[in-house]
């Protein structure tokens, strides 16, 4: 049944708001969620102090010791509600082979018959928070602009944090500007009187994008991806829509710059599924052997890319901030992010120290005592007995980008940053070596679209499955996949052809385990060895070899000062396994199989070449 119409509540914008689509959207939106009011939110450093003290008040968040921790907050979230909902993500586009086999599909009007009494006074009871942000340095050509509608003050807060939020947004806007409408709902009205819980939600999720009309609207989570609308919902799924039809691309991705001794800075975008450690490489510190070169982080999660007046691809990060998974990080796999999290930060489902301190399995020394993310009492013996984790897998910090002490000077450029190259890297503990290069974009555009990597338990709940994850975007495009792939060789065609120099692209594979079940490669910092062959092939320094799949290092062509890794260790993480390769090239086809409607000709080429390669050895 209808919720009754609440009568009397106006928008009241302030007189800084001028955009006359953006009142009548929000008129529009009040009136089917019916909140309680209606805060503008201005995105003020007072606000957010404000809407914290407001969540401590609620018991959402609970106040870090001031000492350990300075202005940080942990909240807790529902136990389902921990994580993006991957099957609740609706792509809901005109005609399903838009959507294209890898997203789920529901018919436009249909979604919205579902989603109207859902909606309708959904915010009973709450305040609708206004939240205008930019994606991207405000009026940065490469930016867009979108607003959130959200009954949450959790998303708020975190919005500040995520993205450039506030006042200025309007400015950008003007009187005509355009604006990705984003609705964002719990789903848990409050009637009169009832008592609210500590994180609301509704056992039914919707996340639904449409893509024609560039909208979002999201019930019933207030977690991350599902309910900080900014990230994956508009700045890949809808981005990705915007990209295709305007000629850019919109990608998951972390950039860094590399400046090695001689002050000639690179930049490398670099695309990994979830949990394959983003932030860490994006945050990498050089190892014992490269003294004078740096590297700094522009973005660790998304990049969005735009082609500038010299050829030359440029790429920001839409994001101000970094949502990243805590279990595992420590000084030691990265010290720059465990720096970032001194101050300021929101913590979610990680554990409380009885200092009033958090902590999460792979942090450091265990606590003799803690209080696990869902409220319970947690010792040592208690996880040995249970197998109860202090911290839930996907437990995630939410800090500002200026936080990080290797903070590219760039990062907030709305120029961007020129790419030299790009990097595809999945989990596999065989069979793809530790680095190859693409010896043409198409070869490239192959290899980042069969790329596949074994799921993880915190995306999952099932360990050590290889799923195809095409661009490491098979969650995130917005649209039928093999249109996307089709874009990515349209733009590269489009751009050789005006002679600009493209990108490399590589794929990497940290992850490849021994007989022992010991991961050979050692990782995080000494990925710089793999970045810097990168960077010596392209001012061609160093030839690598080929092989079926590319060009991999040679074991001398590696600088190996300060690190014990044999030739023979080298050979098995490079190594190309015939047999392995054909029960691959198996699952590449299966791929190309699912993805037949509009699958680029060239890739089945590079398909069929690889394959002929492989015979013959
Ligand atoms: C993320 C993800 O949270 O990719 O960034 O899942
Ligand atoms: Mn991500």
């Amino acid at each position: 049944m209808n919720a009754p119409a609440q009568k009397g509540l106006g928008v009241n914008p302030p007189s800084h708001v001028k955009n006359t689509q953006l009142i009548a959207w929000v008129s529009e939106m009040v009136a089917l969620c019916k909140p309680k009011d209606v805060v503008w939110c201005n995105g003020s450093d007072e606000e957010y102090k404000n809407l914290c003290e407001l969540l401590v008040q609620a018991g959402t968040f609970k106040k870090l010791n001031p000492i350990k921790r300075p202005n940080s907050y942990l909240a807790c979230s529902d136990p389902n509600d921990v994580a993006r909902v991957e099957d609740r993500t609706f792509i809901c586009s005109q005609k399903q082979e838009d959507a294209g086999p890898t997203n789920n599909w529901c018919d436009p009007s249909e979604m919205r018959n579902t989603l109207k009494p859902l909606f309708d006074g959904c915010m009973q009871g709450r305040t609708m928070y206004v939240v205008p942000f930019s994606m991207g340095p405000l009026g940065s050509p490469i930016a867009h602009i979108g607003v959130e509608l959200s009954d949450s003050a959790y998303v708020a807060v975190n919005m500040k944090i995520m993205t450039r939020m506030g006042k200025e947004v309007y400015d950008v806007l003007g009187t005509e500007g355009a604006f990705v409408p984003c609705v964002h709902t719990v789903g848990a009205p409050l009637s009169s009187g009832q008592k609210d819980s500590t994180w609301p939600c509704n056992a039914t999720k919707y996340i639904v994008h449409y893509p024609e009309t560039r909208e979002i609207w999201s019930y019933g989570s207030g977690y991350g991806g599902n309910a900080l609308l900014g990230k994956k919902c508009f700045a890949l799924r809808i981005a990705s829509n915007m990209g295709r039809d305007e000629g850019w691309l919109a990608e998951h991705m972390l950039i860094l710059g590399v400046t090695p001794p001689n002050g000639k800075k690179y930049h490398v975008a670099a695309a990994f599924p979830s949990a394959c450690g983003k932030t860490n490489f994006a945050m990498l510190i050089p190892p014992t052997g490269f003294d004078g070169w740096s590297v700094t982080t522009i973005g660790d999660d998304i990049a969005w890319i735009k082609p500038g007046t010299d050829g030359r691809l440029y790429a920001i990060n839409p994001e101000a901030g970094y949502f990243g998974v805590a279990p595992g990080t420590n000084t030691l796999t990265n010290p720059n992010c465990m720096a970032s999290l001194n101050n300021d930060v929101i913590f979610t489902n990680v554990a409380l120290t009885d200092d009033g301190d958090v902590w999460w399995e792979g942090m450091g020394e265990t606590p003799a005592h803690c209080i696990d993310w869902q409220g319970k009492d947690w010792t040592p013996a208690i996880a040995k007995e249970t197998g109860a984790k202090a911290a839930h897998p996907n437990a995630r910090f939410t800090v500002a980008a200026t936080n990080n002490p290797a903070i590219d000077a760039a990062w907030d450029d709305p120029k961007g940053v020129a790419i030299d190259a790009f990097i595809f890297g999945g989990r596999r503990s065989t069979t793809v070596p530790l680095v190859t290069e693409a010896r043409s974009w198409v070869e490239g555009v192959y290899m980042a679209s069969t790329m596949g990597s074994e799921t993880t338990a915190a995306a999952t709940g099932a360990q050590g499955v290889v799923r195809r994850d095409p661009f490491a975007m098979l969650p995130f495009t917005g649209y039928n996949m093999s249109d996307y792939f089709q874009h990515w060789l349209d733009l590269g065609a489009k751009l050789s052809k005006q002679g600009a120099t493209l990108p490399k692209i590589f794929t990497t594979n940290w992850f490849q385990k021994g007989a022992d079940g010991k991961f050979i490669w050692p990782g995080y910092g000494e990925n710089m060895r793999v970045l810097k062959w990168m960077i010596d092939r392209i001012e061609n320094t160093v030839t690598g070899h080929d092989h079926i799949f590319g060009v991999s290092p040679n074991y001398p062509e590696i600088n190996w000062k300060g690190l014990d890794f044999t030739a023979d260790q080298f050979a098995q993480v490079t190594k190309i396994d015939k047999s392995a390769w054909q029960a691959e090239l198996v699952l590449h086809k299966e791929l190309f199989e699912q993805l037949s409607y509009h699958l680029p000709k060239a890739l089945k080429e590079a398909q069929e070449g690889l394959e002929k390669r492989l015979a013959g050895i």
